[in-house]
């Protein structure tokens, strides 16, 4: 009797658990968050998005990359914005962020016109998903509603990049293994790295798949002979930067059919061996998730689908909420 007793208060106990961190983890975010303490902010954000991507179509790749280096990297708390400090270096300017990563300045600017309206009242978390949105529907016309709340972190740290960001010869039973960690799935994974359809790579990023990829293969056997030639001509052999009298890395576009379009032409390029990096290619090469590529260079709109929908779920990873954290008054350091 006392065991039965026991183990039913134990039951108890664990739907609690279970049921209290699903609501720290996902719904603790709402969508329409700021209705009613400031109306116009997702509206100020749509617009400095439209404005600069219509500028620049490429700002659209950094604002969709930079929700990702920031929800992988002590959760989406805006800790990406963070700039360092004396003492203190910050995500920032790690080597995977700085020079590559794009669209500081968007977010700052629609931070700067909401903080005009509503001060202190909308995180810069909140405003990097609402511009990842944004761009994804200027440059895909992918749109779905991005549930916000979330607070902005006090801490920001380079030596954290490494083992929460992938390289980009992760290969994808690694890369599998690291969006595991942060509860995303395989099909996830997947999904998500179609945003590699936009945007571009710096030849530093690949070009061992290029000149010096293992001791009895030059080049990666899983890259398209003539792609690999063609990378040749805009990105010189790493030995060759010192006759330009310093470093030399050049970008090339990621996905080379429709660069600035976000769509599902990604995959077709795996089939065709055109991945650049190897965590894009070896979505293909491994039969772990071959299927899902096909089935996303297949079917479009399913892909675009689950695109928005993984992109809502990467942007609950970890999220800080209620009165942890803060709301900054500017997006490039703590209050
Ligand atoms: C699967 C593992 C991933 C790896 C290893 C990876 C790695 C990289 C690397 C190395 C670059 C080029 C940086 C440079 O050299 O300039 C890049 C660019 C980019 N990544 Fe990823 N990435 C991954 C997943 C993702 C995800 C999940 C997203 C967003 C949902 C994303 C969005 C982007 C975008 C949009 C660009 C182009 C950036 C620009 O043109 O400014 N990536 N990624
Ligand atoms: C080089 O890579 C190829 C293709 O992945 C592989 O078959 C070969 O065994 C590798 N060689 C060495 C020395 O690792």
């Amino acid at each position: 009797m006392a065991n039965l007793h026991m183990s039913s208060l134990l039951l108890f106990v664990i739907v609690v658990v279970l049921s209290s961190s699903s609501l720290v983890s996902s719904s603790s975010l709402k969508v329409g968050f700021y209705k009613s303490s400031c109306p116009s902010a997702e509206d100020i954000v749509r617009k400095a998005v439209h404005k600069a991507v219509s500028a620049n179509p490429r700002i659209a790749a950094g604002l969709i990359r930079m929700h990702f280096h920031d929800c992988f990297v002590r959760g989406c708390d805006g800790s990406v914005l963070i700039e360092s400090t004396p003492g203190n270096i910050a995500e920032r300017d790690h080597p995977a962020n700085n020079p590559s990563l794009r669209g500081f300045e968007v977010i700052e600017e629609a931070k700067a016109q909401i903080e005009a309206v509503c001060p202190q009242t909308v995180s810069c978390a909140d405003i990097v998903a609402f511009a990842a949105r944004d761009s994804a529907y200027n440059v895909g016309g992918i749109n779905y509603n991005v549930p916000a709340g979330r607070r902005d972190g006090r801490v920001s740290i380079m030596g954290e990049i490494q083992g929460n960001l992938p390289p980009p010869f992760f290969n994808t039973e690694q890369n599998i293994e690291l969006f595991g960690r942060k509860g995303l799935s395989v099909d996830e994974m997947v999904t998500l790295s179609g945003a590699h359809s936009i945007g571009v790579s710096h030849c530093s990023s690949f070009s061992n798949r290029l000149y010096s990829f293992n001791a009895t293969h030059p080049q990666d056997p899983s890259m398209d002979p003539t792609f690999v030639e063609m990378l040749k001509t805009k990105c010189p052999p790493p030995s060759n930067n010192i006759n330009n009298g310093g470093f030399s890395d050049p970008t090339v576009s990621l996905e080379a059919s429709t660069p600035n379009r976000l769509d599902n032409r990604y995959y077709s390029g795996l089939e065709n061996h055109r991945g650049v990096l190897t965590s894009d290619q070896t979505l293909y090469e491994s039969k772990l998730t071959r299927q899902m590529v096909a089935h996303n260079a297949k079917d479009g709109s399913t892909w675009a689908y689950k695109f928005a929908k993984a992109m809502v779920h990467m942007g609950s990873i970890e999220v800080l909420s209620g009165s942890q954290g803060e709301i900054r008054k500017r997006c490039g350091a703590i209050n």
